[in-house]
Formats: C-alpha cells, sequence, structure tokens
C-alpha cells in the first residue's frame, strides 16, 4: 500500500484574471470558461496527490449562484476530500473578486472525481487520503457518502 497523504499536501488555489474573450458580448463570463478552469485544478490536485496521469471522470452537478464579469479575478480553491481505489474527489470553490474594490463572491461549490491511470492507461491505485483536521474528516465522511451514490447511479445507467 502506498504511504497515505493529507489533503494539505495536495490543495491549490489558482487567480485568472477574465478578459473580454472570456465572456458575451454583456461582459458575462461563460460558463464554460468557468467549468473549465475548474477541471484544470482538479487535475492539478489529483495529479500532485497521486503523482500519475489523472483524467476527469465526473462533474457533479454545478450551479451558477451569482455572475463573473469582464475584469473580475477568478479565484480556485481545490483540495482532496476523498480518494478510494483509483478515484479521488475534489471539491472546488470559485469566488469571483471585484479588483476595484476588492468584494469576493462565492460563484461556484462543484466536486470532480479523476482516476489515475498508470502509463498502460489502465487505472492505478493512488495514495489513501489522511484525513488530519476535524474539517478534513468531515469533508471525508461527506465524500465518501456522495463516492457512494454516484457508483449507485453508474449502476443505473
Ligand atoms: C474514467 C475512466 C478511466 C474510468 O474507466 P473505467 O473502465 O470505467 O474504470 P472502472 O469502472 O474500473 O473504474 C475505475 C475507477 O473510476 C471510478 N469511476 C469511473 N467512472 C466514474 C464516474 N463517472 N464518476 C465517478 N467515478 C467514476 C470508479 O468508481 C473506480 O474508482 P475506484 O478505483 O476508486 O474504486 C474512463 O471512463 C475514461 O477514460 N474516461 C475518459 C476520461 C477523459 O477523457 N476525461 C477528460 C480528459 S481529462
Amino acid at each position: 500500500m502506498l504511504p497515505p497523504k493529507s489533503p494539505e499536501e495536495s490543495k491549490a488555489e489558482m487567480t485568472v484574471r477574465m478578459f473580454p474573450s472570456n465572456a458575451n458580448p454583456a461582459g458575462n463570463v461563460f460558463g464554460g470558461e468557468i467549468l473549465k478552469q475548474i477541471d484544470l485544478i482538479a487535475g492539478l490536485v489529483a495529479q500532485r496527490h497521486s503523482r500519475t496521469n489523472a483524467v476527469t471522470a465526473s462533474i457533479d452537478r454545478v450551479n451558477f449562484l451569482r455572475p463573473v464579469f469582464v475584469g473580475n479575478a477568478l479565484i480556485l480553491n481545490a483540495r482532496l476530500t476523498y480518494a478510494h481505489r483509483s478515484s479521488m474527489e475534489i471539491e472546488i470553490t470559485v469566488e469571483a473578486e471585484d479588483l476595484m474594490t476588492g468584494k469576493r463572491t462565492l460563484t461556484n461549490t462543484a466536486y470532480v472525481t479523476s482516476v489515475a491511470l498508470g502509463s498502460d492507461g489502465k487505472t492505478v491505485e493512488v495514495p489513501p487520503l489522511k484525513p488530519e483536521t476535524e474539517d478534513d474528516k468531515r469533508r471525508f465522511a461527506e465524500g465518501e457518502q456522495r463516492m457512494l451514490q454516484r457508483l449507485k447511479e453508474r449502476k443505473k445507467s
């Protein structure tokens, strides 16, 4: 078995400024642009944890709570919440920062499942996740429940 790793070891923060090419003519940033950034940071965290090629298996329903505008900075925070054999759940929060005022607004929360692949393209084991704080432990238990729910949904389809 691989040595366990804590969520702290793979967590990431990323800040990206939004330009007109990321938005519709009214200045609202495309949902697809935000999803892309969510996917990017989730992949980074998964690779940090597993040190393998990690691919996105699923993204749970993502709600767009508030608009993001051209000129805003998008601030993404991501951490591993749960890991099974080859799959890892990453929680991502997205905030929009108005760079003129500094005001930050929560715009999205998302859960991405990444799966670790070996050089032959087959799934490989990842290090177990070792939750350390009470918060980590709560996230881990909730992540396990979501993973079981996804398994049920996969079986149905
Ligand atoms: C993700 C993928 C590797 C899973 O392959 P698979 O043959 O279905 O693998 P398995 O059924 O053996 O499942 C492997 C693991 O993935 C998990 N998994 C598979 N599909 C999943 C899904 N839709 N949601 C969440 N977890 C999933 C399984 O629960 C299992 O987890 P575990 O090893 O921790 O128990 C495969 O579907 C794939 O290559 N998809 C394309 C990925 C891609 O191109 N992403 C975009 C670019 S990054």
